[in-house]
């Protein structure tokens, strides 16, 4: 539910899921402080953060972004933050399988329970840990067009194609 009274300045609830580790908390630092913490901590209940970027055309969108927690124990908590959420980005780690797998059941209970004109993003981070890949951006991509999201890889160590994912998932919204 993007809130629009006015065209011109979007506001946009996006909410980040995935894997415990995937680098989450790192991605949202790097887009609203242009920061990377190696010794980020693991994220509890969840984090706020706001960032506004302007499109092209000048209109802006303000992103209202929640930062989930990855671990198990905080899953239950998830549709508080995704509930109503425009924009879901779910994050896997590129040298994880397992991570792969988690973003998959995060896209289904998307599917389930969110709303129901969301626009997702499939973002496979640590991009710059290329010689350890596990994931392929082929399998990743067709996994992300089947199921009608928008695929980047990012690094939020580099802050490699950071702010393109935030721009692209604003160009889905208008
Ligand atoms: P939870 O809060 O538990 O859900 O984890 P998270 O997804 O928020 O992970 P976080 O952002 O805290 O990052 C976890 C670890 O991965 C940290 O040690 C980061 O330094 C590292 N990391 C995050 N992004 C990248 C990246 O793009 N490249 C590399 N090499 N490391 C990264
Ligand atoms: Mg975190």
């Amino acid at each position: 539910q993007t809130v629009a009274n006015d065209p011109k300045n979007i506001r946009v609830k996006l909410v980040l899921l995935g894997d415990s580790g995937v680098g989450k908390s790192c991605i949202v630092l790097r887009f609203v402080r242009g920061q990377f913490d190696p010794t980020s901590k693991v994220t509890v209940g969840a984090s706020f953060l706001s960032q506004t970027i302007a499109l092209q055309d000048s209109t802006t969108v303000k992103f209202e972004i929640w930062d989930t927690a990855g671990q198990e124990r905080y899953a239950a908590l998830a549709p508080l933050y995704y509930r109503g959420a425009a924009v879901a980005v779910v994050v896997y780690d590129i040298t994880s399988p397992d991570s792969f797998l988690k973003a998959q059941y995060w896209v289904k209970e998307l599917q389930k329970h969110g709303s129901p004109d969301i626009v997702m993003a499939l973002v496979g981070n640590k991009a710059d840990l290329h010689e350890n890949r596990k994931v392929s951006a082929q399998d990743a991509m067709e996994y992300a067009e089947k199921n009608g999201m928008f695929f980047i890889e990012t690094s939020a160590k580099t802050a490699d194609n950071i702010n393109q994912l935030f721009e692209g998932t604003g160009i889905y919204l208008y």
